[in-house]
């Protein structure tokens, strides 16, 4: 048996509003850990999985074939024709169904130390597949933005026409990204389900010049562009409703300075970008406004450029 390996990976925001599916950032200080080291016999054992209170988790088991970690790092393995097997623990830091990329995390923490363990370790970039194929069994789609930024940090491109290419974008200067998680679950392979299968070619239209123009803005560091462009008109209306709290929380956001709010994923969490000087009143209005309907939350305030995953020790 080898010594252990830890690897963090950040917590992320899928959509970014404006690209759904193709649009991802990473947050700074929210994230999952994965511990792992080599065994004699073959496969991915979890030895265990603990929670936000450092208590065994009490929903994920520790069952290697439904745990994205076990999956993503299993995958990696395999493909390398490693020799013997791995044994991992999960550090769950990222709350379930939250909309804030925890299966994500948990299966590119997961590859991350795996790879770490290799007698000849991949590039970053290309782990990214392996860790797709743990996300892909949560949310019952092939979708990278949330492993994406998760493995690479800041603001990814990443439409799933151009996988396994994925490139970070330039950010504005004096951005921040506000991160308000309503204590609500939201289950992502469920939400995708319900989304409609056929949108009008001016739908269509617009959202493409929304990302075309938010991708543009953040290249020319255009702050009045990105509030022009921070706006998602076909998938947030389908799927406020699952979060009572959505229409005050972006309103309070708005109202405290905000360039853009809307879902982090499919919710429930939501996020606002706003100028760094704003930020943590906008996490405060955000904050409040949920509460006011009955809704605990907490919050985060990050900036863009947030790392990506990293081994901590090992
Ligand atoms: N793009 C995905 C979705 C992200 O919105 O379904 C899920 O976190």
């Amino acid at each position: 048996m080898s010594e252990w390996v830890t690897a963090f990976a950040p917590a992320s925001i899928g959509n970014v509003a404006v690209g759904f599916d193709m649009l991802g950032l990473a947050l700074e200080g929210v994230g999952d850990r994965v511990r792992a080291r080599r065994v004699d016999d073959e496969g991915v054992v979890i030895a265990e999985v603990r929670g936000l209170d450092g208590d065994i988790h009490p929903y994920l088991s520790t069952d290697p074939t439904s745990n994205t970690a076990s999956i993503a790092a299993q995958a990696l393995w395999a493909a390398q024709g490693a020799d013997g097997g791995l044994e991992i623990s999960v550090l769950k830091g990222i709350p379930l169904q939250s909309g804030m990329g925890s299966s994500a995390a948990s299966a590119v923490a997961a590859v991350v130390a795996a790879n770490a363990l290799l007698d000849a370790p991949l590039e970053r970039k290309d782990l990214l597949a392996y860790a797709l194929i743990g996300e892909q069994y949560a949310s019952g789609g092939l979708h990278a933005d949330n492993v994406a930024p998760s493995l690479l940090g800041g603001l990814v491109l990443c439409p799933q026409i151009l996988l396994p290419e994925v490139r970070r974008l330039p950010v504005p200067d004096g951005l921040s990204a506000v991160l308000v998680h309503p204590d609500l679950q939201v289950n992502t392979a469920v939400a995708r389900k319900g989304l409609a299968k056929g949108y009008s070619i001016q739908d269509w239209l617009a959202q493409q010049g929304l990302l075309a123009g938010f991708v543009l803005a953040c290249a020319e560091n255009d702050k009045e562009l990105v509030a022009k462009t921070l706006k998602d008109l076909v998938i947030e209306p389908q799927r406020k409703a699952s979060v009572p709290c959505f229409d005050t929380v972006k309103q309070a956001a708005m109202k405290a300075g905000a360039l853009g709010c809307s879902l982090s994923g499919s919710g429930p969490s939501m996020f606002a970008l706003a100028a760094t000087g704003d930020a943590r009143n906008v996490a405060i209005a955000m904050q409040q406004a949920s509460r006011s309907v009955g809704i605990a939350c907490e919050s985060w305030v990050s900036p863009l450029d947030a790392p990506g995953a990293h081994v901590e020790s090992g």
